[in-house]
């Protein structure tokens, strides 16, 4: 399947080099059985994280979203959005006009998040977060109303109600204390309340899957499952009420939010991890914690491929075998540079160029060998990725007794987004592992901030209605 890609890959490096450096990339390359596998796996984590007693020790934590209907473009009014979670923290004034049934983003912010702030106390998060929307308020003429707030909030959650959320964890880049364990949306309130000079209206608690979900739900209506694939990935879909134990009621349909990163968390993916991907975890800030997520999202790929890299120097069968202070130093590759050395026009120029840029003397041959190793990483990364969502795919489909499935996935993300073959691969793989899916891919726009405002819509309209 990756065999067009990789053949391309292969060309102008000479026989013996190249089986040498393909010892090493070998375990990266999963074949169609071992996918299999995977999903397999995959297929029961997901009753695991559903069920009532499995679900506290269950890696994948198929999280309750209270989110019960996807948009039916009715949805209308003028919403607040924050959306903490990606590389920026951003506030968005977001308008859902009912008749164009159209989501406007009006106006957005962006506030740095300082690193020490992602990993020093909570309160200090919250009382940013609470001024950099005074400073948006004030900048839009705001303050006076008393708008909804949509918080799209990327970690894991137990959701309580739509307006209740307790953080399981931090994942990423994160890692503040005092918050895990604690309401989030209290966490909020606080913050704006020590400051007492404005408020918000009700508040809707959102992950990035389900804003995802829900922005590309306003245009497809059968959009039912979101999936990102950034700095972090995960998926959330909509299962039966009546599978998710944790939650009363037979009839109709909640948004689970899988959290699919964790998976392998209890040592089930240990037959296709590298040793590369054991020092990724290593090395992190939370090491044990989403292992699969660490061996597929934009926040580690990067940091795989440098580690591929200085072992293939060390071994002579790179840059004759001299590294560079950069090459040395977590996380100087970045992921976006796997992008650019994989583009099929211009690709090999991209690479010398940022070999140059890392400050490594290479030769045209060192160059091919680089962007084979980028391809090996990204490949994995994108048949994990598919794996992951057939079996998604083919639990709806058996929830709801088909044939034959046709639905949509709403997708964001950098690395979906921004890499050349990523898209392709991982939609090759879905084919191959869920034959009865037919899936229609639709690339969210800004999920994270129009989602959110979709998410409080449906939420308030729900409220309404009932
Ligand atoms: C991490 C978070 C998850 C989020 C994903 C994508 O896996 O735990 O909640 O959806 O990143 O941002």
């Amino acid at each position: 399947m990756s065999g067009d890609a990789s053949t391309v890959h292969t060309d102008g490096i000479p026989p013996d080099a190249l089986s040498k450096v393909q010892e090493y990339l070998e375990p990266f390359h999963l074949s169609v059985e071992k996918l299999r596998e995977v999903s397999a796996r995959l297929r029961k984590d997901l009753v695991r994280g559903l069920g009532k007693h499995s679900h506290h020790k269950a890696p994948v934590k198929m999280l309750p979203t209270f989110v019960r209907a996807t948009p039916d473009g009715t949805e209308k009014g003028d919403f607040l959005a924050l959306d903490l979670g990606g590389t920026n923290f951003r506030v968005l004034h977001v308008r859902v006009v009912e008749e164009e049934q159209k989501v406007l983003k009006m106006d957005s912010q962006i506030c740095a998040i300082p690193k020490e702030m992602m990993l020093g106390p909570g309160v200090q998060l919250f009382d940013h977060i609470a001024a950099c929307l005074n400073d948006f308020l004030v900048s839009q003429n705001l303050k006076g109303q008393t708008l909804p707030l949509g918080f799209t909030f990327s970690f894991p959650c137990e959701q309580k109600e739509i307006d209740k959320s307790i953080l399981i964890r931090w994942t990423k880049g994160f890692n503040c204390s005092g918050v895990e364990g604690e309401d989030v949306v209290k966490l909020l309130k606080e913050a704006i309340h020590r400051r007492g000079d404005y408020d918000i209206g009700s508040v809707a608690m959102v992950n990035d899957t389900v804003g995802t979900m829900m922005s590309c739900g306003y245009r497809d209506q059968s959009c039912e499952i979101g999936m990102i694939i950034g700095t972090g990935t995960n998926a959330c879909y909509m299962e039966e009420i009546k599978n998710v134990r944790r939650v009363e009621g037979e009839d109709g349909r909640m948004c689970i939010n899988t959290e699919w990163g964790g998976f392998g968390d209890d040592g089930c993916l240990k037959d296709i991890r590298t040793e590369f991907d054991v020092v990724v975890d290593e090395t992190s800030i939370n090491p044990g914690i989403h292992n699969f997520e660490k061996m597929i999202s934009g926040m580690y790929l990067g940091e795989i491929v440098r580690l591929l890299l200085v072992r293939l120097t060390e071994n002579k069968l790179l840059f004759e075998g001299r590294t560079s202070e950069a090459l040395l130093t977590p996380d100087a590759f970045e992921t976006k540079f796997m992008s650019e050395i994989e583009e099929r026009d211009g690709g090999l120029e991209n690479t010398q160029n940022i070999l140059t840029e890392l400050g490594l003397k290479w030769d045209s041959v060192d160059s091919r060998i680089v962007r084979l190793v980028c391809n090996a990483v990204s490949s994995r990364s994108a048949r994990l990725c598919g794996a992951a969502l057939a079996t998604l795919a083919n639990r709806i489909r058996v929830n709801r007794r088909l044939d034959h499935l046709k639905t949509t996935v709403g997708v964001d993300g950098t690395v979906y987004k921004k890499h050349p073959n990523f898209s392709e691969e991982l939609r090759a793989t879905v084919r191959l592992l869920a034959p009865d899916c037919d899936i229609t891919f639709l690339v969210s726009e800004d999920g994270s901030g129009k989602g959110a405002a979709m998410v409080t819509a449906v939420a308030q309209m729900g409220q309404s209605k009932l």
